[in-house]
């Protein structure tokens, strides 16, 4: 083994990069207001997406760099045929030891029991209001009854534990984030509020809540104690109930993470992207049906992870991100 493949991805501001996230359709079923605008119709062509053998001949290579976590994302995962297929492929890679996915959850309740046979570990759910009329103006769509149906399957298949993924702006109603967190904390879920951010024209219409604030005022509300490390490795800072993780924040915007930052995401056509907040990519879906071999390719991969960005620039430059959440990859 070379040197570079031993020591695994490490950038050039000393982070070691192990986990993957890879955005298996740029379609979704929803409309999600702050992701993608309601009239959007410019998609990957089918054509230039990876078929499950190219998805998994590229996780097998981050793999033998280091990497040990996948994320299957999206668009809407879900709406790729064969998810759990791949998902089977990618758990059988020895050197993965966790695989979870990020769904809309419209359609979880035939999924669920699929991707937990596939080796599938851990789900995030994207919901952002208990109130149907609210959801639907939000995502479009009049289907909260099926995200809820999705999440019952889902714990009852043996997914735990659950989190429940909330985008929050600054006139996010707080009485939705509280009743949220009265069904997650009477249901057994992780409930986690994620600041907007700009991405694309969808992210750039809505100003962030300051959830430094916000997430402190609402489980001090709520009776939570803040949680020193649930030992996730990522970037969400947590309050218990009970002695279990009940409630995250995740603030790119009022308080970055970037200098621990440990991903990269690929995209449906197998493009690398280093940051969310920088156009910085390397086309490994093109070069791998232009014939580069793996050697070829992990010199691409290692090449991109020397130029990952130090940070994103949402604070500064909200502008300049013009690819969209459901685009890159959440
Ligand atoms: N800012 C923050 N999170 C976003 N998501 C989509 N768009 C944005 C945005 N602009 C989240 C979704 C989901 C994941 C795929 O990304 O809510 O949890
Ligand atoms: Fe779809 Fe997720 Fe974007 Fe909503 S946030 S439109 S569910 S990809």
């Amino acid at each position: 083994m070379n040197e570079s493949l031993s020591s695994g991805l490490i950038d050039s501001f000393g982070r070691r990069v192990d986990y993957l996230r890879v955005s298996v359709t740029d379609r979704c079923d929803l409309r999600c207001h702050y992701c993608m605008p309601k009239d959007f119709k410019v998609f990957q062509e089918p054509a230039d997406w990876l078929s499950h053998s190219e998805m998994a001949r590229l996780i097998g290579l981050f793999a033998r760099l280091g990497v040990g976590k996948v994320r299957l994302t999206g668009g809407e995962p879900l709406m790729r045929r064969g998810l759990a297929e791949l998902a089977g492929r990618i758990t059988s890679l020895p050197e993965i030891t966790d695989l979870s996915v990020s769904t809309n959850g419209t359609t979880l309740e035939r999924h669920a029991a699929s991707l937990k046979a596939a080796g599938v570990r851990r789900l995030n759910v994207s919901l952002d209001s208990l109130d149907a009329g609210r959801f639907r103006e939000i995502t479009g769509r009049d289907c909260l009854h099926d995200v809820l149906a999705g999440l019952t399957e889902a714990r009852r298949v043996g997914f735990a534990p659950i989190k429940l993924n909330c985008v929050v702006h600054a006139d996010t109603p707080e009485a939705d984030l509280a009743r949220l967190l009265g069904y997650t904390l009477a249901s057994g879920f992780i409930l986690r509020l994620i600041e907007t951010m700009p991405m694309g024209s969808a992210g750039q219409r809505f100003q962030p809540a300051n959830l430094t604030q916000l997430g402190e005022r609402i489980a001090q509300r709520f009776g939570l104690v803040p949680a020193l490390d649930v030992g996730d490795g990522g970037p969400a800072r947590y309050w218990s109930a009970g002695g279990l993780p009940a409630l995250g924040v995740i603030t790119p915007m009022s308080r970055h993470f970037c200098a621990s930052c440990n991903r990269v995401r690929i995209t449906a056509d197998g493009t690398l992207y280093l940051c969310l907040g920088h156009e910085n990519r390397v086309p490994l879906g093109a070069l791998m049906r232009q014939g580069a071999d793996d050697e070829a390719l992990t010199r691409h991969i290692l090449a991109g992870i020397a130029a990952k960005p130090e940070r994103h620039e949402f604070n500064t430059e909200p502008r300049r991100i013009v690819r969209l959440m459901s685009q890159t990859g959440g």
